[in-house]
């Protein structure tokens, strides 16, 4: 009884802003009535611990955007076979310094047509080969007990064609139907086709797949397989809420919003980022605060700055609690290839600018692709065109140009368009794969110090950051992918390989790559967790040092204040900063220096650290 008191104020908060939006959409009363009844419903069935951790957040809204925040993403079968497994593994997580994991797709998919997972064909039962839906409780159970918050993706804006509905839909239904994009003939396809851009140009070539045993056309706006779900019906919506919230009742932490800008279609538009979608995330967010508040919405959009922002909503209207910091990740990768640091210090000026209510998600790589969207338009105020810039980096980041030691391979290259995107996993980027194939000692030297230094310069950013599994070790790129026929045509498969535990053996070794890796980060990581400068909403800069090749980002809160320089040259640089407000300490080493003219070596770092507190009106 008292449970459903609760509910139902926790419901009267919000009512009238989501019925609003409901029947803004929708115009259905009895469909929002049954909404109303089943969140009701998932409040009731969440279980007492899940409930006291979601009052204990709700009290404490901060509880995400501190500077112990770190994570890790991986495959459960790559890291270790399956989701007992990976409970086993919690003491490794544990040693990286994890307290925030996403387990990348996991629910059942066909396995010759998943899209990595990102083809759901049941969202309330996991792959067999993984384990079962009680696994995953035990797993979210005994990560909670260590501190360990679980991330899921939530595939919204498509199922498999092996859903039931989808077979359903397949044999005629028209309930079914429905709940897609079915059109009989060519005729409303080719008039999106004329404002739709392509997600997958070379892999899946068009937004439409033809069923010849249904003569239908279905919109896909990925695989031919994934089916774009509907949302213009409302019992496309209540059913997704509804497996969002059960899946949130599993025990998951944080909601990964899987290709969120691409869930409302109108014909004559882009299909992107249409303000329905905000709606529709706006509910999510409702619903959620209603039904489960402990859990975070992490919204997936790989777009410009001015399309992601807004996903965060705004402070009186909140939608995503995080965001990935998609253009930073880019840019990196850009002033690694030009060691030219004038773009990214322009970006990261963006985004310090932002709220700081808004957390980022900063990564140096993920389980996708590094898209080439860049400011193009700054970009050209220095000569740089978009196609043949693009060019360059592909050509750099294949090994093939500007001096380059990257290994990887390109993706859903367009000949056409003189576009392509990429894959590799960060060590094989930095060179690490190149040098140990040649067993060049020296490179090896430098490959490592670049990647230990872009993990440094990601850790300063504003924000959490999320490490891949494999990148704590300096794993390089599989090549094994080609093998399986079910995998060769998605080169994104090469930085997803399976963690090598014989690597992570070697993590005490000090003369082994990953031990040198492994020990820098974890260093790194110690720094963040026990300094206050790096909470979310810390004030951060970026400082002249009047070399192109040298970023210096600055920190400061509550009278503490930390300076990040970053070499991103294979020369030595000098920092031409002049911070006279103090002496600082290096954290690295422990030496007293002055922040001004820093010689820093190439592809080093220093995180120095203003020794002392001033108060703040001496500053
Ligand atoms: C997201 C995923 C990607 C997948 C796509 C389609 O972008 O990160 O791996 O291919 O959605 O679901």
């Amino acid at each position: 009884m008292i449970e459903e008191k609760i509910f139902l104020e926790k419901l009267a908060n919000h009512h009238n802003e989501l019925r609003w939006l409901y029947m803004e959409l929708y115009h259905n009363d009895s469909m929002f009535t049954e909404l109303c009844d089943k969140m009701r419903q998932f409040y009731l069935d969440r279980n007492r611990n899940l409930k006291s951790s979601d009052q204990k957040r709700e009290s404490d809204k901060e509880w995400y955007r501190r500077n112990d925040m770190l994570g890790m993403m991986f495959y459960i079968d790559n890291f270790a076979g399956n989701m007992k497994g990976v409970e086993d593994k919690l003491d490794y997580i544990e040693q990286c310094q994890v307290n925030y994991i996403h387990l990348l797709p996991f629910l059942d998919t066909p396995l010759d047509r998943s899209d990595g997972g990102y083809a759901v064909s049941d969202f309330r039962k996991v792959q067999e080969r993984l384990g079962t839906m009680e696994d995953l409780e035990n797993l979210t159970d005994a990560c909670h007990k260590k501190g360990i918050n679980v991330c899921m993706d939530f595939v919204m804006n498509h199922t498999s064609e092996d859903h039931e509905w989808a077979k359903k839909a397949r044999q005629g239904d028209g309930e079914y139907m429905s709940r897609y994009f079915f059109f009989h003939n060519d005729y409303i396809p080719s008039l999106y086709e004329k404002t739709v851009p392509q997600v997958f140009p070379t892999t899946a070539p068009g937004n439409f797949t033809w069923l010849p045993d249904a003569g239908h056309f279905v919109m896909t706006s990925f695989y031919p397989y994934q089916w774009d779900l509907n949302y213009k019906n409302p019992r496309v919506f209540n059913e997704m809420m509804y497996n969002f919230l059960y899946l949130a009742n599993r025990g998951i932490d944080i909601i990964r919003i899987d290709a969120v800008p691409y869930i409302w279609k109108e014909l004559n538009t882009q299909c992107r980022n249409l303000p329905q979608v905000h709606m529709i995330v706006r509910m999510m967010r409702i619903i959620s605060e209603i039904v489960c508040p402990g859990v975070l919405l992490l919204g997936e959009v790989v777009m410009e700055p001015e399309k992601v922002v807004p996903y965060f909503g705004t402070v009186e209207k909140p939608e995503c609690h995080m965001l990935y910091n998609v253009t930073t990740m880019a840019t990196t990768w850009h002033t690694v290839a030009t060691r030219d640091v004038r773009l990214l210090k322009k970006q990261l000026d963006i985004v310090s600018s932002l709220p700081k209510e808004y957390v980022f998600l900063n990564y140096l790589r993920c389980h996708d692709d590094i898209g080439w969207g860049l400011d193009y338009g700054e970009l050209s105020y220095e000569g740089m065109k978009e196609r043949s810039h693009k060019q360059y980096l592909n050509n750099y980041f294949q090994g093939y140009e500007g001096g380059s030691n990257s290994r990887g391979e390109l993706y859903n290259a367009d000949p056409a368009m003189g576009d392509a995107r990429f894959c590799g996993t960060t060590a094989s980027m930095c060179g690490v794969e190149k040098a140990g194939f040649e067993q060049d000692s020296e490179a090896m030297e430098r490959a490592v110090r670049m990647d230990v230094m872009l993990h440094a310069y990601m850790f300063m950013q504003s924000g959490i950051p999320v490490l891949y599994s494999g990148d704590e070790i300096g794993q390089i790129n599989d090549y094994t992918y080609k093998d399986n026929p079910r995998k060769a045509c998605d080169s994104r498969y090469i930085h997803r390989g399976a963690l090598d535990w014989k690597l992570v053996g070697q993590i005490k070794d000090k003369t082994s790559v990953s031990g040198r890796i492994f020990k820098r980060l974890g260093q790194l990581e110690k720094i963040r967790k026990s300094e206050k400068v790096f909470v979310c909403h810390a004030d951060t800069w970026t400082v002249e040092t009047y070399d192109a090749s040298v970023l210096c980002i600055g920190r400061y809160y509550e009278g503490e204040k930390m300076l990040g320089i970053f070499n991103f040259s294979e020369y030595d640089k000098t920092a031409w900063i002049n911070e006279n407000d103090g002496i600082y300490t290096d954290m690295i080493s422990g030496k007293r220096m002055a922040a001004s003219g820093v010689n820093i070596p190439a592809y080093g770092f220093f995180y120095l650290k203003r020794n002392g507190e001033i108060p703040d009106e001496k500053i």
